[in-house]
């Protein structure tokens, strides 16, 4: 037997921080090296993004993937079987061709992903290697933190639009300082939520962070700036607000609903130009329009060239998307969602492209997601500056968390936190 074989394939259906159920894949390579993966999801999903499949019958009420780990088993497995899992590129496209569709709806962007990012854990174990390591032997780089701690959009129950205010400890020293930072804004930001407004706006959103009921963009900016006084960081925090402006577009109408009113384009970028004037210190913005609207997001790009304006539904880790936006000089910088564009082959491949486009690239998980940190060593194999990780409540945000702590000490002297080195 060849070294590395694949000698085994298992996949499982877990369930996510949501309850919903999603794909854990087991991979063995040599019979002995196990590498496990588990699939994230999105509830903000943009609709250029690769298609998981659902089982759509009566069971958890649609969602269950049981065909998706059929499809592993019966056809992704025996292709792969015997295959080097050191050549990660050859068996993602080997995949792909087995789906044959653009958006991996035939197999499962599901399937593909679990068995893509699973391979690559097992490799890494047989070869005695830290999944970063084992990608990258160069990489050295602990990501700055776009932590979320106030939500809106659909990621909570309450009436504020933008989706995440998130911070960005860039005056941290280390990464293990920036989490403490977070943290203890955290705490601040509980203490000002429950003075000002009750125990009703300490509730958790579905990210990690805050849900309070309040609607206005600057109230809840307001609330996070006088957390982050009361905690003494002001002057090492940048902020960070993913608008995911897809959630509250109207195609039919061609509006946003937005604070309470229907808004044009051109009045939400004005809203947008006014907020980015008053509040100095927000340095990225994420979909502050539509996902097709490369026209605005132009506009906004140029007016802003010393921000980060960044495509997630806008891209959806897509090359060819990200080929869009270059043409047009929308956006400066897009996120990574392995599970948007669906294996890792891919995900690694827009992040080169985007950097040698001159695009800062922003690491990502979604809102679904388990206690799985493999992202967090794929972040560091890419060398990333910025890693949108969610809040810090619940296991499964503080998980990615904890491993990069990790990573931090054993990558030792040889660390480097990106710090104010966020945009490269
Ligand atoms: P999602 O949201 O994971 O729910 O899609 C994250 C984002 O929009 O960045
Ligand atoms: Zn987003």
């Amino acid at each position: 037997m060849k070294k590395y074989a694949i000698t085994d394939i298992r996949a499982i259906e877990i369930i996510d921080n949501r309850g919903m159920p999603t794909v854990r894949v087991n991979v063995c390579v040599d019979h002995e090296f196990w590498g496990k993966a588990d699939v994230p999801c999105g509830s903000s999903t943009g609709s250029h993004e690769a298609r998981e499949i659902r089982d759509e019958d009566a069971r958890y009420r649609g969602k269950g993937v049981r065909k998706a780990i059929q499809n592993i088993h019966d056809i992704l497995q025996p292709k792969l079987r015997g295959l080097d899992a050191t050549r990660q590129r050859e068996i993602d496209y080997l995949m792909l061709e087995l789906d044959g569709t653009e958006n991996k709806s035939k197999l499962g962007a599901n399937a593909i992903l679990g068995v893509s990012l699973a391979v690559a854990v097992a490799a890494a174990a047989a070869g005695r290697l830290t999944l970063y390591e084992y990608l990258n032997a160069d990489a050295r780089v602990l990501p700055v933190p776009q932590a979320c701690l106030i939500n809106g959009g659909l990621h909570a129950g309450n009436d504020l639009d933008i989706q995440e205010f998130c911070v960005m400890p860039i005056g941290a020293e280390t990464f293990g300082e920036s989490v403490r930072m977070i943290c203890e804004i955290f705490y601040h930001l509980k203490d000002v939520l429950l003075e000002k407004l009750g125990k009703n706006a300490t509730n958790s959103s579905e990210d990690g962070g805050f849900a309070p009921p309040i609607a206005s963009t600057r109230r809840a900016m307001d609330l996070l700036l006088e957390a982050v006084h009361r905690s003494a960081y002001t002057d090492k925090i940048v902020y960070g607000l993913d608008f995911a402006a897809t959630g509250f577009y109207n195609p039919e109408k061609d509006h946003y609903h937005f604070e309470g009113s229907q808004k044009t384009r051109d009045e939400l970028v004005e809203f947008i130009k006014q907020l980015l004037n008053d509040y100095p210190s927000i340095v990225s913005i994420e979909d502050p329009l539509h996902e097709n609207d490369l026209e605005g997001m132009k506009i906004l790009t140029e007016e802003f060239s010393d921000h980060l304006i960044i495509g997630d539904d806008m891209f959806a880790t897509n090359i060819k998307r990200i080929q869009k936006g270059l043409k047009l000089g929308a956006a400066n910088a897009t996120l990574c969602k392995v599970n948007q564009i669906g294996t890792l082959t891919e995900a690694l491949e827009t992040v080169d492209f985007a950097r040698k486009n001159n695009f800062a690239v922003v690491m990502s998980e979604r809102s679904g997601e388990t206690e799985d940190s493999i992202l967090s060593d794929i972040s560091v194999a890419v060398n990333a500056a910025l890693f949108k990780t969610g809040g810090i409540r619940g296991s499964d945000r503080g998980t990615n968390y904890n491993r990069l702590i990790e990573i931090e000490m054993e990558l030792g002297s040889s660390a480097v936190y990106a710090g104010k080195n966020y945009k490269q």
